[in-house]
């Protein structure tokens, strides 16, 4: 009966998972179709515009001359004040524009796609996670209502930046395709615009992450035995609160977090760049070290879902089964035992918060 009741349990979470899953995935997909509804209410609004002859400038365009000419790197005078303010145009940009458009637009792709088919690899050998049940019918609390709004406030965010910010850099290559110029025009305004305010806001929740998490992840000599014993691979192997590849995405978010927030915060404030160049290379560096916390993103999504079934329980409603702490976190669950308590008490206003969390009574 209570294996029973265990089941239907574990199959709820599944389906809550497949469904998170997909609207995640859903999301990123038609987001971008929002182009369309811009376009068509703009057009709507808009007087009809007076159909110009296809060659009004009788076969030449008078501004390419001077675009030929701001190519040579001509300084010119302008009333502009500031670094290269006379450059028109800077020929770092064309260097710029091939690092951006070739090995950055050629490698990325196949980075993501080698980690996301690594990960379906590892599934596809493994079989997933054992699935643990909770038999004993005692729960273990595990992250507080605080650490819990701050993980998908982070995590929400991350995948809209993701989404908007791989659609400025391959939008010209794969949307403009799919939605025409005009589609594309529309949706990457309005991507601009997300990436630039909700960066803002996501710079907040990675520094309280920082602070928030770094008692749990400090490393220890138990994570290098996690590692040497396979934890990685599924291998039950002793572990703190945290183990060592949870801490290892944990300084990875440290890290990426950091240089991503402050190459980005200097991107909306460019005043702080003294020339173009360094503007330039600031963005590649941008650009390259959030697709690869993207890439590594995969593997904690994987792990946290189909890798170790059970954690999503910690990260949603706050508290995890005892089976679950004792043979992922059996260090940390000999510290904690004392807080057990009953499954039927696992109500939402019930269930007791993990002590010494910022929530708990
Ligand atoms: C949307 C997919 C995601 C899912 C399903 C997910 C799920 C989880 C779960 C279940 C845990 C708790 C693990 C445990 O109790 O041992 C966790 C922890 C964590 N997650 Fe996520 N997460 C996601 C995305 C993200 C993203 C995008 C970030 C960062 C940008 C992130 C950062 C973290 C961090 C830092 C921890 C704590 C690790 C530590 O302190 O060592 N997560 N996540």
């Amino acid at each position: 009966m209570e294996k029973q009741s265990n089941n239907s349990k574990s199959r709820k979470t599944l389906r809550r998972i497949g469904w998170m899953t997909a609207f995640i995935v859903v999301a990123a997909m038609v987001a971008p179709l929002s182009g369309y509804v811009y376009v068509a209410m703009a057009q709507s609004d808009e007087p009809a515009q007076q159909a110009q002859p296809a060659d009004a400038w009788g076969g030449v365009n008078p501004r390419s001359e001077v675009w030929r000419q701001a190519r040579q790197a001509y300084e010119g005078v302008t009333v502009v004040q500031g670094p290269s303010a006379n450059v028109i145009m800077s020929s770092s940009g064309e260097t710029f524009r091939q690092i951006r458009n070739g090995p950055l637009s050629t490698y990325a792709p196949w980075y993501m796609a080698l980690m996301l088919g690594a990960v379906g690899l590892f599934f596809i050998i493994s079989g997933g996670g054992e699935k643990l049940g909770n038999a004993s019918g005692k729960r273990v609390p595990r992250w507080s209502l605080f650490d819990r709004i701050l993980h998908w406030y982070v995590a929400i965010l991350f995948i809209a930046l993701a989404v908007t910010g791989l659609s400025l850099l391959f939008g010209r290559a794969v949307l403009i395709p799919i939605m025409g110029p005009e589609g594309f025009a529309a949706w990457a305004y309005a991507a601009k615009n997300i990436h630039n305010y909700g960066g803002a806001f996501f710079v907040v929740g990675v520094v309280l992450m920082i602070v928030a998490w770094m008692r749990y992840n400090i490393p220890s000599k138990v994570d290098v035995q996690w590692f040497v014993k396979g934890g990685m691979f599924g291998k039950h192997a002793p572990a703190e609160r945290m183990n060592g590849g949870e801490k290892a995405w944990f300084w990875l978010n440290v890290g990426a977090g950091l240089i991503v927030s402050a190459t980005g915060i200097m991107m909306i404030v460019p005043q702080f760049f003294e020339s173009r160049e360094l503007f330039q290379i600031n963005l590649i560096v941008h650009a390259v070290v959030a697709i690869l916390w993207l890439g590594a993103s995969f593997g904690h999504m994987y792990m946290a879902t189909l890798g170790a079934p059970g954690s999503m329980d910690g990260m949603i409603k706050g508290h995890v089964s005892k089976e679950w702490a004792e043979v992922h976190h059996d260090i940390w669950y000999d510290e904690v035992k004392d807080q057990e308590f009953d499954a039927e008490d696992a109500a939402p206003s019930r269930a007791p918060e993990p002590k010494g969390s910022p929530s708990a009574a």
